[in-house]
């Protein structure tokens, strides 16, 4: 049982991304659990949630015994596949709070995991965009990284200066490092200048750090569409080309015309893995 958390700054598509790797992987018949560790709270929304009685903070509290009792997700598609632990913001505030005050309470969610494992194939942690107790406990709990960027300089920057900070968690906190699976670009839009430098950029990061670079996922305003409708994109508009961004290698880059293209390669960037593809194959492979 993976479990995957993407990390970077705010905004830059993690929940996004991790529940339509949630969606993608139940429909391919792999069970999977999605956590939420934002006090932001965004599952709520954009998965459609009624009010939850058990949240993340109940994973948390000292009196659990491995009793999840995680929601349907999307039941009436997903057949139960996929399930959500959605969080309540003043919950987890007063969770962070207590970890805060605790030795090493960062790794108590993977402690906790260990101790009790969740019987999913698939396990994805939506984590917060700032540094603090809920990214560290993400981190620390995962076996992959995912590295969520948004084309903008600042959002680059920051995923550089997360790579530093990830290479020294080993010497903090003792322990192992997760993988890092690869770098993906949501939001991207092949118009933009600055899209298509930031994207060059991450490719040469991608091989020197010796991971994936993920096909990127486009920008498009039936993400907020969904979101909005709490439901995912392939439900929303199934005929859309951004939906097969995710399981589609090169989805953006097919049938590009060669001046839109410029000087890039065209092979290299016709077979940059899709993502939810991807980790969908590495489970089956894997196990
Ligand atoms: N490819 C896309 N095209 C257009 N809008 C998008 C795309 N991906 C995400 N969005 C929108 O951008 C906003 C931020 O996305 P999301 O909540 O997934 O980011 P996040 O990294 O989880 O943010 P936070 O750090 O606040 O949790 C949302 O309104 C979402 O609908
Ligand atoms: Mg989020």
């Amino acid at each position: 049982m993976p479990i995957i958390t993407a990390f970077c700054s705010s905004g830059t598509g993690k929940t996004t991304i991790m529940v339509h790797l949630a969606y993608y992987a139940a429909i391919k018949g792999i069970s999977t659990a999605l956590i939420e560790l934002d006090n932001r709270n965004s599952l709520k929304a954009c998965c459609g949630l009624p009010e939850p009685t058990f949240t993340t903070s109940n994973i948390f509290a000292p009196n659990f015994q491995g009793d999840y009792e995680f929601l349907p997700l999307w039941e009436s598609t997903l057949k139960g596949k996929a399930q959500v632990c959605p969080a309540i913001r003043e919950d987890l505030m007063r969770t962070e709070k207590l970890l805060a005050g605790e030795s090493l309470g960062v790794l108590k969610l993977k402690n906790i995991l260990k101790k009790y494992p969740l019987p999913h194939q698939l396990i994805l942690l939506d984590a917060p965009g700032q540094e603090g107790e809920m990214s560290h406990s993400a981190i620390l709990a995962s076996d992959y990284i995912l590295l969520s960027v948004e084309p903008t300089p600042k959002a680059m920057n920051d995923a550089v200066q997360f790579v530093k900070i990830l290479l020294n968690y080993e010497e903090k906190f003792g322990v192992s490092i997760p993988k890092i699976l690869g770098i993906v670009v949501d939001k991207y839009n092949h118009e933009g200048d600055k899209a298509r430098t930031i994207l060059e950029d991450l490719s040469i990061i991608a091989k020197r750090l010796e991971t994936n670079l993920f096909s990127p996922i486009r920008l498009s305003k039936e993400f907020l569409n969904a979101y909005d409708l709490g439901i995912p994109i392939h439900q929303h508009r199934p005929g859309h080309k951004a939906v097969h961004d995710f399981d589609v290698d090169g989805n953006l880059f097919k049938g590009m015309k060669d001046e839109k293209l410029r000087s890039w390669d065209r092979n290299y960037y016709e077979s940059l893995p899709a993502l939810a593809k991807f980790v969908v194959e590495m489970i089956k492979q894997h196990g």
